[in-house]
């Protein structure tokens, strides 16, 4: 199927919502591994799953991701689609959150401004040199309290937030049932091997999830499943 930018960016909108709305980005094999043969997830999308990963970037005012997923996949600097960011009214790019207990943060990230969550009784050495230069947000002991980021999201308007992994972040966020929705290409791969999926914890969870849209493209399946939440 050709895809046609005006519909994608109408079906990967963000509902409106007067909160922090948490979307999941994630690719996974048809036998649910999260990682190619190279242990990255890149080899795994196709040029739709690109297109669809660079647009949930231009739509997001924030994008989470765990320090380990920012190391493997050697996150760095990104360009995002200003012309279309400034039609919807946000900011001209994104801010970036490094979540990470160590804080063994990447070079390239530090330098470009980014917010660092961790935990309140992380290293205050490293919070403390880290502090000098970008801005930490450490809620949270043992664990990040996930309902105080999210209230500091809330604070500065950061409501569309975009969640780009990897599984153990995304596991915990599910644990909390905290996503509303996961967008999940479908590659048309076999992988077998013992590759992670795309969430793991140490609990498990059973969250229903409603289909908002299942797209064929590259032989795969572009998906947006949101979270049912029935009162
Ligand atoms: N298929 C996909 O779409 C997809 C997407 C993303 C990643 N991946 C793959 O997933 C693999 C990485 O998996 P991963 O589970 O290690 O990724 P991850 O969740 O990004 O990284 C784990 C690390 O992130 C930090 N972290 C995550 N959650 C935290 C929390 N709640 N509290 C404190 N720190 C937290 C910790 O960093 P510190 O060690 O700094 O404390 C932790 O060691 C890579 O191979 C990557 O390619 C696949």
């Amino acid at each position: 199927m050709t895809l046609d930018a005006g519909e994608l960016e109408r079906l990967y909108a963000y509902p409106a919502a007067d909160r922090p709305w948490v979307r999941t980005n994630f690719v996974s094999t048809l036998d649910g591994a999260a990682t190619g043969t190279d242990g990255k997830s890149g080899t795994l999308g196709g040029e739709a799953d690109t297109r669809v990963f660079a647009l949930l970037r231009s739509l997001s005012d924030v994008i989470v991701v765990g320090a380990g997923t920012a190391r493997d996949e050697g996150y760095a600097d990104f360009e995002v689609d200003t012309e279309l960011r400034a039609r919807l009214g946000l900011a001209p790019a994104p801010t970036m959150v490094l979540v990470s207990r160590r804080l063994d943060i990447p070079p390239a990230l530090i330098a470009r401004g980014t917010v660092v969550v961790t935990t309140a009784d992380a290293d205050p050495e490293a919070v403390a040199a880290l502090g000098r230069t970008l801005e930490v947000i450490a809620e949270g002991r043992g664990e990040i309290d996930w309902t105080a980021v999210l209230a500091w999201f809330a604070e500065r308007g950061w409501n569309r937030v975009l969640c780009e992994g990897g599984p153990s972040l995304h596991g915990e966020l599910v644990g909390l049932d905290l996503v509303d929705e996961l967008c999940l290409t479908i590659a048309p791969v076999l992988t077998a091997g013992d590759a992670p999926r795309i969430a793991h914890g140490d609990d498990p969870v059973h969250h229903t999830m409603t289909l908002a849209h299942a797209i064929e493209a590259d032989g795969g399946l572009l998906t947006r499943w949101v979270r049912s939440r029935h009162p």
